[in-house]
């Protein structure tokens, strides 16, 4: 059976497809670059804005960004990518690991040459010994940026391969694998509206590297930055977010699971529930667990507005949960 043709404007280039080729796979065969990693439209990598026509699959419903390694053209099509850094390998040390709370270490790896990437994005880490896993690097919560520096945020827990090891096998001097950048939740620069940051857990480090460099780009913009931890003593940042809260339209936005009354600055219940009005002027970044980036996701699209999250999802160590693996997430 012949199959139907389709046109593919991919940027400013018109090519050819067949219909039902998976979008990944015809960019790869055409010659087309196009990042990716895990094929599994886990990591994001393949992200690219369908501005015109449809696929089936790799996308959710009223979701321009599309996963091009699920996405099958059905039809002609017009799509964007945007430009990120290459990917890279680079190898490292520990420099530092510090307790950023109770739950959650703080490690500074050295690096001989910086890493590029935008804020939001995160890279597979894999201390020698162990497996890869993938976290955001994040700008440091006191003092200034350093380029041989990356800072990591990462969520202890008991029968955690790699999180466990932490300050124990792992400690300042081990050496790491660092690859990436990887992921499309990044600040879009160049950008008026409001922004919005949903965080929870260590979701914290991609949003905060993304508020900084928002406020940098524009200190007067309005940027609403909501945090949420279970209980008050997992809300490792503080102090970092009184100093956002500085900037004239910064509102910061703490909410905790579990009910306390020591502090009534911090609200109970779901981050959704905090959210402000949004509008298709809005850009709303959010990362943490898949249900809240979901939900988030669904509000922002019902508004109008732009919606970017690499959600976390659970490792093959069923209880530690890192940023997209797809060698083992
Ligand atoms: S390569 Fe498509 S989401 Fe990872």
């Amino acid at each position: 059976m012949t199959r139907r043709i389709c046109q593919v404007k991919l940027n400013n280039e018109r090519y050819l497809a067949h219909a039902g080729d998976l979008l990944l796979d015809w960019a790869l065969l055409n010659g087309v670059e196009l990042p990716h990693d895990c094929r599994a439209g886990q990591c994001g990598a393949c992200r690219v804005r369908l501005v015109q026509g449809r696929v089936f699959g790799g996308h959710e419903p009223g979701d321009d960004m599309i996963h091009a390694c699920q996405a099958r053209i059905v039809s002609d099509i017009a799509i964007v990518t945007e430009d990120v850094p290459d990917q890279v390998t680079l190898s490292g040390n520990v420099a530092d690991i510090v307790r950023l709370a109770p739950d959650i270490a703080g490690v500074t790896i050295e690096v001989a040459k910086p890493l590029s990437f935008l804020p939001g994005q995160f890279c597979k880490l894999q201390f020698r010994g162990y497996p890869a896993r993938s976290y955001s690097p994040t700008y440091p919560l006191e003092g200034r940026g350093d380029d041989h520096l990356l800072h990591f945020h990462i969520r202890r827990v008991p029968e955690g391969k790699v999180s466990s090891a932490l300050g124990h096998d792992i400690a300042p001097g081990h050496r790491v694998k660092i690859s990436g950048p990887f992921g499309s939740a990044f600040l879009r620069r160049n950008h008026h509206g409001p922004i919005v940051l949903v965080a929870s857990g260590t979701g914290f480090a991609p949003m905060w590297s993304i508020a900084v460099a928002a406020i940098m780009e524009q200190p007067k913009r309005q940027l609403t930055f909501i945090v949420a931890a279970r209980e008050l003593r997992s809300l490792y940042s503080h102090a970092a977010l009184c100093r956002l809260a500085l900037f004239p339209n910064v509102t910061i936005i703490p909410v905790v699971d579990v009910p306390q009354s020591d502090f009534p600055a911090i609200r109970t219940g779901r981050p959704t529930d905090q959210l402000p009005a949004l509008s298709p002027d809005t850009v709303v970044y959010t990362s943490g667990a898949p249900v809240m980036t979901e939900n988030v996701g669904r509000i922002a699209r019902a508004a109008g507005a732009r919606c970017y999250a690499d959600p976390f999802v659970p490792t093959t160590t069923p209880s530690e949960q890192a940023r997209v693996r797809w060698a083992a997430r």
